[in-house]
Parts: C-alpha cells; sequence; structure tokens
C-alpha cells in the first residue's frame, strides 16, 4: 500500500505530456482477443489497470511481447481458452469486455463479474440483454452463479439493438459482438465517447466494418476474418489530461498540457473560461492559466455522457468549484453514489453539502492541509488536487488506487513544480472498487 505526501501552495508551472487513454486500451485489447493475426499497439500507458489486463490476455494464451516503452505487439492466435478467470478479472472493471471478445472467438464465455460498485449500482444488464438479441443464452440474472457468468451461442447473429440507457460498457461489448457476427447489427442510443471511436477504429483498421462510432448509431457488418497486422496508436487520455487542466487552475498556475485532443476537452474548457481562467489552445496543446487579479466566477456543471461533462472528471472539477466566489452547483447524473469523497475534502476545509444527486460547493476555500483517504481513481486524483492547493501538507493514503489510471504522476507533477512524494502505509486496499 502506498501513500502521497504532498507540501501544497506552490504555483506549478510548466509543459505536461498526456498518456494514452485507459479506458480506450482497456478494449483495445480485449478487442485484440478476437483477431486472427497479431497487430501492434502503440501509446500504452503503463499503469495498473493495464498491467491486470496484459495478464489476463496472457492467462487466456495471448502472446505479448513488449516491444519499447508503451508499445506491444500481440498475438492471440494461440488463445485455448473461453474461461477469463483469472482473479484480476474481479479486480478491474473493464474485464467484462473480455465476454463480447471470447463470445466472439469460441462462441461461448465463462467470467468471473468484473468488479466496481463503490459508486453506487453497476449493472450489465444492458450487455447481457445485448448478447442475448445476438443469439447467446445463460444472460439472464438467474443464471449468473457465485459470481460467475456463462454464456454460451451457436451462432451470433445481426440484430437491432435499443440501449435504453446510455452506456459506454455495453456500447463497446456489443460492437465488439457484433463485429464477426452473421449479418448487419445497428445499436442505438449507442454511447458516444471517445474511446468508443478509439476502438472502432482500432478494429476497423485490423479489418472490421463498423460506422457511426462517435454517433448514436452504430452500424456493424460483421465479417468472417479479422486478419490484423497493423499497428494502432491508443487516443490520449481525456480524464488525464482535464485532472492536469484542473491541477493548474486549483493552484493558480501556469500550465500547458500536450498531447491531448482539445475537442475533448470542451466540456471542461468552456466551464473553466466560465470561471475566469484563461485558456489557449493548439492542435494538440491547451494552456492553463489566471490572471493575478481575477476572482473566480461560481458556476454549475452537471455530468452526463459525451459530450457532456465527465462523470470521471467530477470529484476534480468539484475541487475547482471550491475555489470560486459564491455557491456552485456540481449535478451527478450518472451514477448513484459518487460524492464519497466529499468528507474528506471538508475535513480539508471546503464547505459542500450534499442533496440527493448535487453538491452545493460553497467558495472560495482555503484548503488545509490534512490526512485524507483515496476511496477511489479519481476521488483520490481530487484529493492530490487540493493538496497541491492547500497549505501545508496532505497525506493522501490508499494513493495505490491513483496508480490504476495515472502513469507517472509523480513525475509528472513534479515536472511542473509540485512537490509530492511516494511514502508506503498500511491501509487496506480493496481490490474489487475499480473503474
Ligand atoms: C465506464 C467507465 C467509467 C465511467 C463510465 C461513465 C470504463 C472502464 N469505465 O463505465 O470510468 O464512469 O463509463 O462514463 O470505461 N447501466 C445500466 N446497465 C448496464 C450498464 C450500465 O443500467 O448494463 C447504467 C449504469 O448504472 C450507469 C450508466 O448506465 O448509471 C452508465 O454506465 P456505463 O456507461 O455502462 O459505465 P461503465 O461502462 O461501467
Amino acid at each position: 500500500m502506498s501513500s502521497y505526501r504532498i507540501v501544497g501552495a506552490k504555483r506549478p508551472h510548466g509543459d505536461v505530456n498526456i498518456s494514452g487513454s485507459k479506458n480506450a486500451v482497456l478494449g483495445i485489447l480485449a478487442a485484440a482477443m478476437m483477431l486472427d493475426g497479431p497487430c501492434t499497439i502503440e501509446n500504452v500507458p503503463d499503469i495498473v489497470d493495464v498491467r491486470a489486463m496484459l495478464e489476463i490476455c496472457e492467462t487466456l494464451g495471448a502472446k505479448i511481447t513488449p516491444v519499447s516503452d508503451g508499445t506491444y505487439e500481440i498475438d492471440p492466435t494461440k488463445i485455448n481458452t473461453f474461461e477469463a478467470t483469472n482473479v484480476k478479472v474481479k479486480n478491474i472493471r473493464a474485464s467484462y469486455y473480455l465476454l463480447g471478445a471470447l463470445l466472439t472467438r469460441f462462441r461461448k464465455a465463462t467470467m468471473y463479474m468484473p468488479g466496481g460498485c463503490n459508486f453506487g449500482n453497476r449493472p450489465i444488464d444492458l450487455h447481457l440483454k445485448g448478447f442475448q438479441k445476438m443469439g447467446a443464452k445463460g444472460t439472464r440474472a438467474t443464471d449468473i452463479r457465485d459470481g460467475i457468468i456463462r454464456i454460451v451461442a451457436d451462432e451470433l447473429k445481426g440484430t437491432h439493438i435499443f440501449l435504453d440507457v446510455v452506456s459506454v460498457g455495453a456500447t463497446i461489448n456489443l460492437m465488439l459482438a457484433a463485429t464477426k457476427a452473421n449479418g448487419v447489427t445497428v445499436i442505438e442510443n449507442a454511447a458516444k465517447e471517445p474511446h468508443i471511436v478509439d476502438v472502432a477504429n482500432f478494429l476497423n483498421a485490423m479489418g472490421a466494418n463498423i460506422k457511426g462510432a462517435g454517433t448514436d448509431t452504430i452500424r456493424v457488418k460483421g465479417v468472417p476474418v479479422l486478419p490484423g497486422g497493423y499497428s494502432y496508436s491508443v487516443i490520449p487520455d481525456q480524464i488525464e489530461a482535464g485532472t492536469y487542466m484542473i491541477a493548474a487552475a486549483v493552484t493558480r498556475g501556469d500550465v500547458t498540457i500536450h498531447n491531448l485532443i482539445p475537442k475533448h476537452m470542451e466540456p471542461l474548457t468552456v466551464k473553466m473560461l466560465e470561471m475566469g481562467y484563461n485558456i489557449e489552445q493548439g492542435d494538440d496543446w491547451i494552456r492553463v492559466s489566471i490572471d493575478d487579479d481575477v476572482e473566480l466566477e461560481p458556476t454549475n456543471f452537471k455530468t452526463s455522457p459525451y459530450p457532456g461533462f465527465p462523470t470521471d472528471l467530477q470529484p476534480q472539477a468539484t475541487v475547482m468549484l471550491c475555489q470560486a466566489r459564491g455557491l456552485s452547483r456540481m449535478h451527478e447524473n450518472v451514477w448513484d453514489n459518487r460524492f464519497q469523497y466529499i468528507p474528506e475534502l471538508q475535513s480539508m476545509g471546503a464547505t459542500i453539502s450534499v442533496v440527493e444527486k448535487m453538491a452545493l460547493v460553497n467558495g472560495p476555500v482555503h484548503f488545509s492541509g490534512a490526512s485524507v483517504n483515496a476511496l477511489d481513481l479519481r476521488a483520490g486524483a481530487a484529493m492530490v488536487l487540493a493538496g497541491l492547493a492547500a497549505d501545508g501538507v496532505t497525506t493522501v493514503y490508499s494513493a495505490n488506487r491513483i496508480d490504476r489510471g495515472y502513469e507517472k504522476i509523480l513525475e509528472k507533477l513534479r515536472g511542473i513544480g509540485a512537490e509530492i512524494e511516494h511514502i508506503d502505509d498500511e491501509l487496506e486496499h480493496n481490490p474489487s472498487e475499480e473503474e
């Protein structure tokens, strides 16, 4: 177990480079398990969740060869089991993509229920109902025994699927299962997140026929073979980029964040401009700064599926709202229980009350260093941000949760002048709380 110790109240300045997208690469690695030939994946972030997924893929029989920093050659041709029962499946949420991938490869898939329930009920009923419509059996809730899902299909048939809730996971999983199905599958009310487009682009580069990813209607024409044989570079991580933008904002620093896609950041940049920050941007960079005499305006955020404001930036943005003068509101519309970190922020001086799905934030707050917990990945990132803004020393316990999604976070923060170090701690880490 590990902690971060932060000496706050510095004003970071300089440059940060963003790594490959965690949620995109996890989908792409699962998708690679369906290929009929090898492929190369570039810009793979070295984070705990990716290491777990690579290990799971290896236990299925895939050959994974590191070629250089962040580049892996993946050969799935020797995969010899449809059973994803490596214990790490229970640790990461994105292991659910192996259901779609193994169902495609073997017409059957056996897997532990994926981890993750720390911000509310996290069903996968939409994934299973979609598989059922494509011809799979074993997809009812009552079929799940001892936490293990076992699905089989004589044949995967193209079909019409309407998702009654916009779900990132279900959209990608059904896209995977449709890729080699017989006929055409149409997924309506699909999620539109950048990593959905990235998984579709990866599959198309490897021989699939997927159209409409990034819109609410995705059309997948099943192909008999996915030859692979190409190299594919993962998109930058929208959430990591947003976290560093907010790091600059909450410290009144001046930081340029490189290797991001500015379009993906619009839901954040528009709010930062409204609050009074300066935003400059180019093709693949954004600079965040603030004039010395500016008092930040309060504002309201509502999380929603892309292109709305991402729920995975909600805890970090709440720290930013603490800097504005007056009352701001943060509405959490995706998850039922994603304000568990608020008492940790309160212990650093925040004045926030939660009314149902809304946090009422009163600012400006002068954070004071304290000992706080990283209750999950993004809540942990929010604690780091508050620690950077705070007077005095902040210790963030269970910081290993943050390592799941942020490559070289200490190095990157130190590179812009933050004082942050890693220390060991004794606290228990609950590995089932994964994004
Ligand atoms: C993914 C992300 C997670 C992010 C979330 C929303 C990964 C690995 N995780 O999670 O970081 O917070 O998108 O952007 O990419 N739902 C159902 N039935 C289902 C599936 C989902 O009702 O079968 C509901 C959920 O309860 C939730 C909403 O749909 O209210 C969105 O969930 P979803 O988009 O599926 O999230 P994940 O894919 O689990």
